[in-house]
């Protein structure tokens, strides 16, 4: 058996979650990586055993359903060498509440909601036996802005922050830690799936996700807090937010993409 410490990833074929993959495999973790394209998963994972000399394995599923979610989580559960879990899969939708797509909003729900929960209580018993292990999951600036047109995504990403403030303190102590990664605008295919592209949003503020990534992985080696926003920029934006969300209203109305 491999003595290296096992990264699980949810949503590493593309974007923020694929360099996670990229960074963990450079720093010597075996990797399960799940995600719903598997050609995609298997060419990173065959690309990155190649470059790093790790076992990178596909885990194909979709974590907006519950026979994906039990099936990833069972795989959490059985994993003697899970150090890393990275809560990261997801996407944006549009539309406000009245009208947009049901089952689109449900999907949301069960994938940033559900999906979370249930890989964290599964990864949890045997990191706490072994009284080491990281929790990481990527939320966002969004989770302290209400939004019209973005009611679930931001109220999702409020949970996702909550969840993991609210789990440290249950942690403390236990060598067990986590983190709510709150990244702003981010370079990586999420505007495009969602249909908008990057076009008419500020392209001052967008953050390549390796810088995303970077942060995390420099915050949680030196044991930092439990919220993360990357980038000093969205650093000062969030501090905004949290504190004058009304100086956030006519950007509010700006952005919006319903
Ligand atoms: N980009 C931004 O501006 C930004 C800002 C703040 C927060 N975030 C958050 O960052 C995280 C990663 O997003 P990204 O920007 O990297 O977007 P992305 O490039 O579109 O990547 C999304 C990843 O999630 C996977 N995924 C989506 N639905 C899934 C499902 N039902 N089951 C399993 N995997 C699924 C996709 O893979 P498959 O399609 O192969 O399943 C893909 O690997 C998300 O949680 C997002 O909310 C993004």
């Amino acid at each position: 058996m491999s003595p290296r410490p096992v990264a699980l990833v949810t949503g590493a074929s593309a974007g923020i979650g694929r360099v996670y993959a990229q960074r963990l495999a450079a720093r010597g973790h075996d990797l399960l990586l799940v995600a719903r394209d598997g050609d995609r998963l298997r060419a990173l994972c065959a690309e990155l055993t190649e470059a790093h000399g790790v076992q990178a394995e596909a885990l194909v599923a979709d974590l907006s359903d519950d026979a994906g979610i039990a099936a990833v989580a069972a795989r959490v559960r059985d994993e003697p060498r899970l150090a890393v879990l990275v809560n990261n899969a997801g996407f944006g939708t549009r539309g406000v509440i009245g009208k947009a797509d049901r089952d689109g909003q449900a999907r949301m729900l069960r994938l940033h909601v559900q999906a979370v929960h249930e890989l964290t209580q599964a990864a949890l018993p045997g990191m706490r036996e072994r009284r080491r292990g990281w929790i990481i999951t990527v939320a966002s600036v969004a989770s302290w802005v209400p939004a019209p047109g973005n009611v679930n995504y931001n109220s999702t990403k409020a949970y996702q922050r909550m969840y993991c403030e609210a789990l440290a303190l249950e942690l403390a102590g236990s060598g067990v830690h986590v983190q709510a990664v709150c990244p702003g605008f981010t370079y990586s295919e999420f505007h495009d799936r969602l249909g908008t592209g990057r076009a008419g949003l500020p392209q001052w503020s967008f953050l390549p996700a390796e810088r995303v990534v970077d942060e995390s992985l420099a915050h949680a080696a030196a044991n930092g807090g439990p919220v993360l926003v990357p980038g000093k920029r969205w650093k000062m934006l969030s501090f905004v937010a949290r504190n004058f969300l009304w100086v956030l209203g006519p950007l509010r109305q700006r952005y919006r993409r319903d």
